[in-house]
């Protein structure tokens, strides 16, 4: 049996990887601290082993990537990699040791759109300390696996969605109030004319991408993939879809940013900021050509089924 060890393998992602690993035959061990549940239960991990180790403890005595390795993994998922310096501790470690390292990056890696859709090749221009760290351990694990035959593949997921958990609104923030105001036909506010662009992808179509990259290993050695819903959508008419499914017209006013920010907390205005300056709308034609990536979830599909979950949990009110 082919051992899968996956770093952080109890979150949004892992709820639905591990269970598809399980299901695909390989033996599973999860790194975690223990304090995370799946959001869903699955049979399959009665058969996963779960290792607690700290990874930034660990980290910090040079122990992480040694425990890694006497895991004696064939394949690496590390999901939760957020420095270049950790991506070097851990390469370092696994140096000759594994089949395949799959590492979890971001859309924001890229910086305001040039190009759209975007492909994997447009330039990387970052801001921010978590994109800017995502880019750069994007160039080493590239680089590595060109250079020196690392066998690394990278995943950018965009916005990830799921029942258990708040989407991304149709303001750009995470306040499920939104779905609220929208549910009920009252006014929602949007900065500027609404046309900035979100990009959404159900956590199962990630858990997909990286089963693609295993299961098409010469294609995926070696490159980053967009991992991301089929199309991005503009603020507006994800506002308006979401107000049709209530069998509401939307009642939206659109406000220059200055103004618009004025209305929200700093948080709400913080959030919408970091997702509309980047507007990403990313292509995954490279993904679909070479691994035969091809999500089971449009962006408002995936919503959709989260904001069923925040409504039977009474989070978003519908009356
Ligand atoms: N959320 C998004 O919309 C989004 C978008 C693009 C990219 N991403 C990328 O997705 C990745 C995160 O995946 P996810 O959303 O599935 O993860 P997640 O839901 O945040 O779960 C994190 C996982 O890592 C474990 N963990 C956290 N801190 C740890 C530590 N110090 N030592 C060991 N284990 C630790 C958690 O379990 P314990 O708490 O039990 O340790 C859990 O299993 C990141 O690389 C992020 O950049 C996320």
């Amino acid at each position: 049996m082919s051992r899968v060890v996956i770093i952080g393998g109890s979150g949004h992602v892992g709820t639905y990887l591990v269970p598809r690993l399980v299901e695909a035959g390989f033996e599973v061990v999860n790194v975690s601290r223990g304090e995370r549940q799946p959001y869903q239960p699955h049979a399959a991990w009665k058969d996963v082993r779960t290792v607690m180790l700290d990874r930034d403890a660990e980290e910090k005595a040079g122990t992480f990537g040694r425990n890694i390795r006497e895991l004696k993994p064939d394949t690496v998922i590390d999901m939760i990699c957020f420095r270049l310096d950790s991506a070097k501790h851990l390469v370092e470690a696994l140096r000759g040791q594994v089949q395949q390292f799959l590492s979890c990056g971001t859309i924001w890696v890229h910086g305001p759109s040039i190009q759209v859709p975007a492909p994997e090749s447009q330039k990387r221009r970052p801001f921010g300390e978590y994109g800017t760290q995502k880019a750069e351990i994007e160039a080493y694990l590239l680089d590595e696996a060109r250079r020196s035959g690392f066998p690394a593949t990278i995943a950018h997921p965009g916005h990830i969605v799921g029942p258990g958990w708040a989407p991304l609104n149709p303001a750009g923030h995470f306040n499920p109030k939104v779905f609220t105001t929208l549910a009920r036909g009252e006014e929602l506010a949007l900065p500027n004319f609404g046309m900035e662009t979100v990009h959404h992808v159900h956590a199962d179509d990630v858990a997909q991408m990286f089963m693609r990259a295993i299961a098409n290993w010469s294609a995926s050695v070696g490159e980053a993939f967009h991992t991301v819903s089929p199309a991005a959508i503009s603020l507006r008419g994800y506002a308006e879809a979401v107000a049709g499914w209530f069998g509401r017209e939307p009642k939206l006013v659109f406000l220059p940013w200055p103004e618009w920010k004025a209305r929200q907390t700093d948080e709400e205005a913080q959030a919408t900021w970091e997702h509309i300056y980047r507007s990403p709308n990313s292509s995954i034609e490279k993904a679909r050509r070479l691994i035969g990536y091809e999500p089971r979830y449009t962006s408002l599909e995936a919503v959709y089924e989260s904001l069923t979950w925040l409504i039977e949990q009474g989070i978003v009110e519908t009356k």
